[in-house]
């Protein structure tokens, strides 16, 4: 029997591409994993079948862990978004992003190497709007005690687990004294019980300007939903843009590793994707189920296939994405 049981959805556009990509660099890493595929996308749809059929919900929740490649949201009335829908039913309230510069893949930010841990279910995400009057617009900032805790207490949980030595909180409380109070003072409570890991905060707009002026100050960022929204994407810019920015969104019973870029049907088909952001997905999840040796071996394989300049279009190369997982499976098995 192998090691571990991993739920995979392949995915829409290019998902079935880079999985595949994935796949077979994981192979070359000797992980030993049993790979139990479940269907969701636009070919359920096309069947009559729910975007996220019953079965595969429960098979996520019963594993507890799953690699997904990006699903389209099928434009029309109606439609529901099979991300949201997995979030929502798995009650995945913590969407974890690691940044980090990789060797071979220039950057402005050298040494960039931090994680943001952005709420998931809470703040104006909620779509309570309306209009109070004919020209005044109402959007509702809902933010909870319960809510604060468990996304702080994940990214104080992960820094101790991880051996990072700061948590910083990302708020606006000089402002909204009442909400992003809330936050913060739930922060500063659940930091007093981790004396061991540094924990400090700072203004939303400040943490901008730190982020290209003094990134390597920051270690572990958490925040609620729509800063870390914000955040999250100014960093995988930092880094190389949506090519290579991986996260995971996170519940109590179930773990969901997925790139942070969508299906991208432009190329969809074309053996052009790069599939670096779903490797590093991987590489999360690997750390996830302890498999930090495999983790390492993949990530130093990717930087060294970088290095030597096998690069995907998006990042100015000329490999296809078979060719580009084939060269990182030579530098494992050499
Ligand atoms: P997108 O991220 O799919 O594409 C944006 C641009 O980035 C496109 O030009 C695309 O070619 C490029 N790109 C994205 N990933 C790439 C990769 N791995 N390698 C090279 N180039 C890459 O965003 P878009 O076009 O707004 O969304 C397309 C579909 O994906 C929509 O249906 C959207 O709802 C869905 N989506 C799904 C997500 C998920 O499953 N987590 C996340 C974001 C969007």
């Amino acid at each position: 029997m192998a090691q571990h049981k991993v739920c995979l959805i392949r995915g829409d556009g290019i998902g079935p591409e880079i999985t595949q990509a994935v796949l077979t660099v994981l192979e070359a890493a000797k992980v030993d994993i049993e790979w139990v595929d479940l269907e969701a996308g636009l070919a359920c749809v096309e069947r009559g079948l729910p975007i996220v059929p019953e079965e595969s919900i429960q098979k996520l929740a019963e594993l507890g862990v799953g690699l997904k490649a990006p699903l389209t949201t099928p434009i029309g009335k109606g439609s529901v978004s099979p991300n949201v829908t997995l979030r929502k039913r798995l009650d995945l309230y913590a969407c974890v992003r690691p940044v980090r510069s990789l060797r071979g893949l220039p950057t402005l930010f050298p040494g960039t190497d931090l994680v943001i841990f952005r709420e998931n279910t809470e703040d104006v995400y909620g779509q309570v709007e309306y209009m109070a009057t004919p020209t005044v617009a109402y959007t509702l900032k809902i933010i909870t005690e319960g809510g604060c805790e468990r996304i702080c207490r994940a990214a104080f949980e992960y820094a101790r687990a991880n051996g990072r030595r700061r948590v910083t909180a990302v708020h606006k409380a000089n402002i909204m004294k009442i909400a992003d109070g809330l936050f913060l003072r739930t922060f500063q409570r659940v930091a007093a019980e981790y004396p061991d890991i540094e924990a400090n905060d700072r203004i939303v707009d400040a943490q901008c300007m730190h982020l290209v002026t003094r990134w390597t100050e920051y270690d572990v960022l958490v925040t609620e939903n729509l800063y870390g929204d914000i955040l999250s994407d100014l960093c995988a810019g930092m880094v190389g843009g949506l090519g290579v920015a991986p996260g995971a969104n996170m519940g109590t019973k179930c773990a969901l590793f997925e790139a942070v870029h969508g299906s991208a049907p432009d190329i969809a088909g074309q053996n052009r994707a790069n599939p670096t952001a779903l490797l590093l997905s991987a590489t999360q999840m690997l750390a996830h189920l302890g498999e930090h040796r495999a983790k390492a071996d993949i990530e130093g394989a990717l930087e060294a296939t970088l290095e030597r300049g096998v690069k995907t279009t998006d990042l100015g190369g000329d490999a296809t994405t078979s060719a580009f997982a084939e060269a990182i499976a030579s530098e494992l098995r050499a």
